[in-house]
């Protein structure tokens, strides 16, 4: 049987009007655009309108992809969102999406929730479909309206996220696109970062404010040891050397987590795709950002390795690596 692989034929991306800056939050909280651009690499962060959700976030980034790839929607035969917070409880974000696109073929879609790490589970499921045959063409979208989960009055975590949408396109080829992804989860670390369901909370005993909770002190350490583990792990699996990566497009949560990794992946920040300063932490939307922006100013291009990574809260963690 010929080899199928997953290709990457089109990317996409969005981010809402808004920019709130860190002067802005200084207005805010008690912090410093000082304080925050040292510590996270963070400027500015964009902030969805009241009328914008996962799903209509994901269509503008997902017609943007599909018009790359030149592929038909009715094409398309499985739609996954990454989202930690959709339009609704259900139906999901996909299936919105899906209705938004008029797509009205069947095909399948759902979300798939992975907090920060989505877009890589996301890839990976995708990729699984298309290795066995039981899908051909893919859309694969990030998309978080982050600013609605985050508590605007604790400064330890408002200065971090953003909102925004990443789409990507998958095809199945006989030429090796995706190489290999590796997804994990570790339950174990439930309370270092959590956003509690407010009609979950709203049955217990003392209902906890449906806002992010993070101990990011923790939460730090854990993402620079683990994403260095998951860089071995990657190259290992497919046989490559650090040396034979060209580009490292990397989950956007903070700067000092991402040169961490560059430096153990033994690349210089030029082969580093950043969104981080002006778009914040937009959780699973963030990495296909940041693919969406080095594919359309020509950095990657055809033939290069590119190795995306993330961690998030779960903890999820998990890579793909892509041969454009
Ligand atoms: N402005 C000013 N001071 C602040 C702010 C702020 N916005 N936030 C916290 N501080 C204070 C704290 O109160 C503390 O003061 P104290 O020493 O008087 O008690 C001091 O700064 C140090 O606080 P730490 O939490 O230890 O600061 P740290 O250097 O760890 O930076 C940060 C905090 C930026 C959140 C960092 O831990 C981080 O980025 N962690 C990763 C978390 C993350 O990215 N989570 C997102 C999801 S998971 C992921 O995507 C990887």
């Amino acid at each position: 049987m010929t080899p199928r692989w997953s290709k990457v034929a089109g990317v996409g991306g969005y981010l809402p009007a808004e920019v709130r800056s860190n002067q802005d939050l200084s207005a805010l909280v008690d912090t410093s655009d000082s304080w925050i651009f040292e510590r996270t690499g963070i400027r500015n962060r964009h902030i969805a309108a009241a009328d914008e959700t996962a799903s209509s976030m994901a269509e503008i980034a997902a017609r943007q992809a599909l018009l790359m790839a030149g592929v038909a929607f009715d094409q398309v035969d499985l739609i996954i969102v990454a989202t930690g917070t959709p339009d609704r409880v259900y139906p999901s974000a996909a299936c919105l999406l899906q209705q938004r696109l008029g797509i009205s073929s069947g095909c399948p879609a759902f979300d798939v929730q992975a907090a920060c790490s989505g877009t890589v589970f996301a890839l990976s499921v995708a990729d699984q479909f298309i290795k066995t045959g039981a899908a051909s063409t893919v859309l694969v979208a990030g998309s978080e309206v982050c600013s609605r989960i985050v508590d605007w009055t604790d400064r330890s975590t408002c200065i971090l996220f953003g909102d925004g949408a990443g789409a990507v396109l998958l095809t199945a080829s006989e030429q090796p696109g995706i190489l290999t992804t590796r997804i994990h989860s570790d339950g174990a670390f439930e309370d270092l970062l959590y956003c509690p369901n407010p009609h979950a909370a709203a049955l217990a005993k003392q209902a906890e404010a449906a806002y992010i909770h993070m101990r990011g002190n923790e939460v730090f350490k854990m993402a620079v040891n683990t994403l260095g583990r998951i860089v071995d792990e990657t190259l290992e699996a497919c046989g490559l050397q650090q040396t034979d990566v060209d580009w490292l497009v990397p989950h956007q949560a903070n700067i000092r987590i991402i040169a961490a990794t560059a430096k153990k992946l033994g690349l210089s920040m030029e082969q580093v795709i950043l969104t981080l300063e002006n778009q914040g932490n937009t959780s699973s939307a963030s990495l296909l950002l940041a693919l969406n922006q080095g594919v359309r100013d020509g950095r990657i291009q055809p033939g290069q390795i590119v190795l995306m990574e993330a961690f998030g809260a779960g903890f999820t963690w998990g890579s793909a690596l892509v041969r454009f």
